[in-house]
């Protein structure tokens, strides 16, 4: 797969993100536009200081949003944008999104991380559901994005031990840094041509 002009989108906290703007930085190779989903994105201070144009489209509707896809399509086309790097964000991409976007190519170039050791967990609350039930091993993957939710071909999993006794926060504290880590280290490996 040949990489190309990318972007990241987002709605959450942002750690993702940010841990995908740093290593760009480092590779010398930023993104071309972030969109974010939520108010008050910290992303909007780091994409003013990194000078990356940004861009905040709130989401009137449940499910699928096609305004915002249209939106969305029209920067990439504006941007010339070949992937997609979705960062916590919490709008599902319809499958005519995808068709549009992934035009041309054999795999899909939108790529998502997900809480949960796929296709364990699919859906919202993976770290939840993996404490509630005492999981020995928790983790992320990150993955193409394809029309069935979080169900698309795996490019990578990081699974973590359970530590008896740690907190729900402190798991989810070390699950997120090992996210942040890893999802840097996938964008470093598509810049350099190694996926
Ligand atoms: C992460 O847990 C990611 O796996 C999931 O959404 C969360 C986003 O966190 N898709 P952040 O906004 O990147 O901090």
């Amino acid at each position: 797969m040949t990489f190309g002009p990318y972007a990241i989108m987002a709605s959450g906290t942002g750690t993702n993100a940010m841990a995908l703007i740093k290593m760009g930085k480092a590779c010398e190779v930023a993104p071309s536009f972030i969109l974010v989903t939520n108010e008050g994105s910290p992303l909007r201070e780091v994409a003013k200081e990194e000078g990356i144009p940004f861009y905040h489209e709130k989401s009137r509707v449940k499910g699928v949003d096609i305004s915002l896809e249209e939106k969305i399509l029209d920067l990439v086309d504006h941007y010339k944008v070949k992937w997609l790097f979705l960062a916590g964000f919490l709008k599902i991409l319809s499958p005519s999104f995808l068709k549009v976007f992934n035009e041309g190519h054999s795999q899909s170039q939108v790529i998502n991380i997900h809480p949960s050791l796929l296709p364990l967990y699919p859906g919202l609350g993976g770290y939840k559901k993996a404490f509630t039930n005492k999981d020995e091993k928790f983790g992320h993957s990150i993955h193409h994005v394809t029309e069935e939710l979080d169900a698309g071909p795996l490019i990578s999993q990081v699974s973590l031990n359970r530590i008896e006794g740690e907190s729900f926060e402190d798991m989810v504290e070390r699950a997120k840094q090992s996210e942040n880590e890893n999802y840097a280290h996938i964008l470093k490996s598509f810049i350099r041509g190694n996926l």
